[in-house]
């Protein structure tokens, strides 16, 4: 079972990237192979309709979606929303339109998003599950708030997210609903579309 993970935010030291890192593991624990796109690699051009970005860090960004059975989302709340750098990533997958089955039809689409609290985050988490229905992705139950504000200014963000255990039985939960679907038989492939 193959799994993408895209996330993360340029800041240095992103709790997003850290949430999706520990989603991953989780994920390779339950046999996943999993493939981590984190803003540096999806810092790209504004996606522009027609242009065709065979190459580079789009064509790879195409390459791992189309590989996956399942992926694993996560972005930092940027005003109410999922960050623009996230969204433009997610825009780039117009160019699966042509795909049988087109966009992300198929694939089981867990959302993971951080926030100063809560209430934000869950705002970019509905957000996200919004834009993944556009692309035909299929939302799992369960999503994952996450309120960076302490964790944040803490010395080691990895060790307290892992030290977490009501978040960790979150993300427990949330990729064990991907991996479990993302395994039943590549449904990606199955899935007649139009
Ligand atoms: C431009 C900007 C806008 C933000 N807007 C919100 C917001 O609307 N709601 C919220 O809860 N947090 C907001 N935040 C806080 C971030 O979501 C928070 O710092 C989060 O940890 C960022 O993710 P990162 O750690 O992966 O960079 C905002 C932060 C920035 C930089």
């Amino acid at each position: 079972m193959e799994l993408a993970l895209l996330g993360g935010s340029l800041r240095p030291g992103s709790v997003s990237e850290r949430v999706l890192r520990a989603c991953a593991d989780l994920a390779t624990a339950r046999g996943a192979r999993c493939t981590v796109l984190t803003a540096a690699e999806l810092d790209l051009p504004l996606y522009r309709p027609g242009a065709g970005h065979h190459r580079g860090p789009a064509a790879d960004l195409l390459a791992a979606v189309r590989r996956a059975d399942g992926l694993i989302v996560a972005t930092p709340t940027y005003h109410g929303g999922m960050s623009g750098l996230l969204k433009n990533a997610l825009d780039h997958l117009e160019d699966l339109a042509g795909d049988r089955p087109a966009y992300l039809d198929g694939r089981v689409v867990g959302s993971v998003a951080v926030g100063w609290s809560e209430h934000g985050a869950a705002t970019a988490v509905a957000a996200l599950r919004t834009t993944v229905t556009s692309l035909r992705g299929w939302v799992t139950p369960m999503a994952v708030g996450v309120n960076s504000i302490e964790l944040a200014a803490l010395p080691d963000v990895d060790a307290a997210i892992r030290a977490d255990a009501r978040l960790m039985r979150r993300l427990t939960i949330l990729v064990g609903q991907v991996t479990d679907f993302a395994g039943r038989g590549s449904a990606a492939r199955l899935v007649p579309s139009v």
